[in-house]
Parts: structure tokens; sequence; C-alpha cells
């Protein structure tokens, strides 16, 4: 009989599951995959390479007993209460010592509640983020773990060996304690949001005011592919354009509906902002936007009740295409630049101390939102560890201010056209809030205390003021 013999378990053989499993097993790990569905650990072990050593168990017993001990056994599976029941299921089985990963989108207060409710019974716990969807996890993902370090240091040997990494750093590290990993990849998935609707947005105008046909943006996401846009997202729009579709003669992308899914990350991510007073309107825009897209009916009926007036705009393509270059550089700076701020934020907050260059290592290589800006940002974060804002960055500053000018008139190009340019502004209208060293908000603090008696502070000395407002009869 097979005892004690393999090196990690994974729960839930789905595409993650099973692509990460292959990527262990090629290097040299052996692995099993647990699922109740025998046709899926058959189709498991099939996919297996010559020489691998992956074997599809249906039964818990049967994994508790094959795994070499301390076990470790990552979580694969949809977040929420499954993930629960995953644990409820292993805990009679688990000895002292044994390590569970929750490797899924989990919601960092799950996160807390498990860790706690696992050290009571004596079970290492870490909550790991893992990015880089189906390839990523068979080449090479970025993962994002945090929690208890001990039990990370014994899984660091597979989890480096797997993992992606850009010039021979690997894309995975201890981030920061209790639920720090999983903290750290919604707000990669709230940055990943802000991108792809900046994307979106840039398409828009590509498409309706310059008239670029398919062909062209493929090219035009293509040759910003090269240069500071570099970006898994900039490259993988370039092949969308690209994409024949197999049942009509035009493109695929013209055939898809325009109704964005969402599976909620984004929308915690604005959550927790709210809850802790960050402000990351770039990505509150993106979950906007998805959320506009889905109420298709009501926006078709709308659109005959308010037809577009679109007035033809003097159009250089290249000019546009130039600008648009800029623009999205900037509002995607704009977009780091808030969900960085937020992880340092509530990493004081939940006291999770994350490593802030750490995390910029990580997201360098296999993760969706992956871009040579990221080394451009690591810099920065060397050279200032206690950097506040990536706006007050010398080196973001020159961007910023070469991309400015660009970036308005983007916006204003769109806004004149009709079209919903969300993100973009939220990145601009964020940079012109920030760094406006007067706000018109001292009218919002006299109107607070003029209803409210809310008080107010003055500019030329300390102390909370109330005044009892005149009010000028007719
Ligand atoms: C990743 C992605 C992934 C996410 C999908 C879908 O890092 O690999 O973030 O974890 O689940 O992108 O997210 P939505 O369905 O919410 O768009």
């Amino acid at each position: 009989m097979e005892t004690a013999q393999f090196d990690f378990g994974i729960i839930g053989v789905g595409v993650m599951g099973s692509n990460l499993l292959l990527n262990l097993a090629d290097h040299g790990f052996k692995v099993l995959g647990y699922d109740k569905n025998k046709e899926k650990t058959h189709l498991l072990e099939q996919s297996a390479r010559p020489g691998t050593t992956i074997k599809g168990v249906n039964t818990i017993p049967e994994m508790m007993d094959l795994l070499a001990k301390p076990r470790k056994i990552m979580f694969l599976v949809p977040a929420g209460k499954i993930v629960d029941d995953v644990i409820n299921d292993l805990l009679p089985f688990v000895d002292d010592g044994d390590i569970l990963v929750d490797g899924g989108n989990s919601h960092y207060t799950d996160t807390l509640r498990r860790i706690t409710y696992l050290q009571d019974k004596k079970i290492h716990f870490v909550g790991a983020g893992i990015s880089g969807g189906e390839e990523g996890a068979r080449t090479g993902p970025s993962i994002m773990p945090g929690g208890d370090e001990e039990a990370y240091r014994r899984l660091e040997p597979l989890f480096v060996s797997v993992a992606a990494s850009v010039d021979n750093v690997p894309c995975v590290a201890y981030l920061g304690k209790d639920a720090a990993g999983h903290y750290v990849k919604m707000v990669h998935n709230g940055i990943e949001y802000a991108i792809m609707q900046l994307i979106s947005e840039v398409y828009d105008l590509l498409k309706n005011v310059g008239g670029l046909s398919n062909s062209e943006l493929a090219q035009v996401f293509a040759d910003w592919n090269q240069g500071e846009l570099q970006s898994f997202l900039v490259e993988i729009t370039a092949h969308i354009f690209k994409e024949a579709d197999d049942k009509t003669s035009g493109s695929l992308v013209d055939m898809i509906l325009d109704k964005a899914g969402a599976k909620g990350t984004g929308k915690w991510t604005s959550q927790d902002a709210l809850d802790i007073s960050v402000p990351i309107p770039c990505i509150d825009a993106a979950v906007t936007m998805r959320n506009i897209s889905s109420l298709k009916d009501q926006r078709v009926k709308a659109s005959a009740l308010y037809p577009i007036e679109r007035q033809t705009q003097d159009v250089n393509k290249a000019e546009l295409i130039k600008e648009l270059h800029d623009a999205l550089l900037f509002a995607v700076i704009a977009s780091y630049a808030q969900g960085l701020n937020m992880l340092s934020v509530a990493s004081v907050h939940l006291n999770m101390q994350i490593d802030m260059l750490r995390v910029i290592n990580v997201w360098k290589g296999g993760c969706i939102i992956r871009s040579s800006l990221l080394k451009v940002f690591e810099l920065a974060y060397s050279s200032d560890p206690n950097l506040q804002n990536l706006f007050l960055h010398p080196d973001i500053a020159e961007i910023i201010l070469r991309t400015q000018g660009s970036v308005r008139t983007a916006v204003s190009k769109g806004i004149q056209a009709g079209l919903p340019m969300g993100a973009m502004t939220s990145g601009l209208y964020y940079f012109d809030a920030f760094r406006a060293e007067r706000l018109p908000v001292n009218l919002v603090q006299a109107q607070r205390d003029f209803f409210g008696a809310h008080t107010y502070e003055r500019i030329d000395q300390p102390g909370v003021f109330h005044t009892e407002w005149n009010v000028v009869k007719p």
C-alpha cells in the first residue's frame, strides 16, 4: 500500500487547481489532487506529463494517508461557505503541525476568522492569493501569501519553484501578518478592474472618435506593449482585436455582449477603501461601470430616448493615438497609486505589516497586473520605503507632468463625444484633488457648521470653532 509519500495536495481540481498541480509536478514534487468527481481526477491523472507524479483521489482519508507529514494542503475552491465546508471536512483527519493553505479569492475578513478558528485547534493556516489565471497557474503564477510565517517558510520551497520569476527574483514572498495575503490579492484585483476599465475607455475613444478598425486597434495595443505601457493586459488586448469570430465573418470582440461580469473582489476593494477612508476613485469607477453595464435593457431604452448627437471632431489618428497612450499611462499610474496607498493605510489599520517592496516584486511577474511600470515603482519605493503615495515621488512626477496634458485632452474629447470616461476622469480628478494645496471644502465645512453646528478649524489659529451664522433676511 502506498503511504505518506506525496509532497502536496490540492482540494479542487478545476482550472487553477489542476494547472498548479501540473506545474508542481513538473518541478519534481509528488502531488495529489482531490475531487469527489472521479471523472475530474481521472482527467487530471491523464494530463500528467510522463515521468511526473500526479495522483487523483476521491476521499479525504485517502488524501490524508498519502501525504507526507506535516501535511501541506491547499484549497482552490470558490470563496465563501465552501471554504469553511472544506476546512470542516478536513478537521477530523488533520494532525498538529499540518498546514492548510487557502489559495482562493477569499474575503480577508473570512481569512481572519479562519485563522482564529484554526489557531485554537493548533493548525497552521496560510491565506494566499494566487494570480495569473489558467496559464499563470501552469507556467508560473504570482503568489501572495500572508499569515502564519513559520508555515509559510515550510511552503516556500514549493512556492518558489512554481512561481513566476523576474530577473531571477521569484514572484512569491511572505507579505505580512494575518490576512495580508488575501488583502493584497483583493487590492490587486481592484487595480486589475481599474486598468481593464481604462483600456476599454481608450478603446471606445479610438473606435468611436478616431474611427480605428479592429486591425488598427490590434496594432496600436501591440505597439504600446513595446514601450512604457508594456503589460499583460495591454498585450492580451492586442490579441483580442485579432481574433476572428467563428460564427460570423467579423471579429469576435464585436459579437460579445456588453455586460461585464464580476465575482466580487473589485467591489470588496471599494467597500473596504470606504471603510478606511482611502480614496480609490479609478477602482470605484470600474466597479460602477460593470454595474451600469449590467443594465443592458434599460440602456437600450435610454439610448432611444437620448440619442448621442456626436459632433464630428477633426481627428488626426496618429495624434489621437499618441495622446491616448499618454492618457492611459497617466491613469494606469493613478490606479496603482490608489491601490498601493490603500495597502499601506490598511496595513497599519489592520496591523498586517505589509512589505510594500515585496508586494511590488510579487506583482512584477505572473499576475494579471504585471507591467513594466512596476520596475519604476520598485525604484521609487526602494529610494523611499515610507513613500505615502506614488504621486509624491520625483520619478513618478516626471511621468505625470509629461502626460497630464494628454489626459485632459483625451477626457475632454470623450466627454464631448458623449462617451463614458469614468475611470480616466477619476484618475484625473484624483490627481487634481491630491495636488491641490487648497480645496473648496472650506465651504463644505461652513455649510456643516451652518446647519448642524459641526464646527470647523481655521487656517490662522489652532482650535475648533463654531459660528452663529447670520441669516440675511430678504
Ligand atoms: C487573477 C484574477 C482572478 C479573478 C478573475 C475574475 O488574479 O488571476 O484576478 O483571480 O478571479 O480575474 O474576476 P472577476 O470575475 O471579478 O472579473
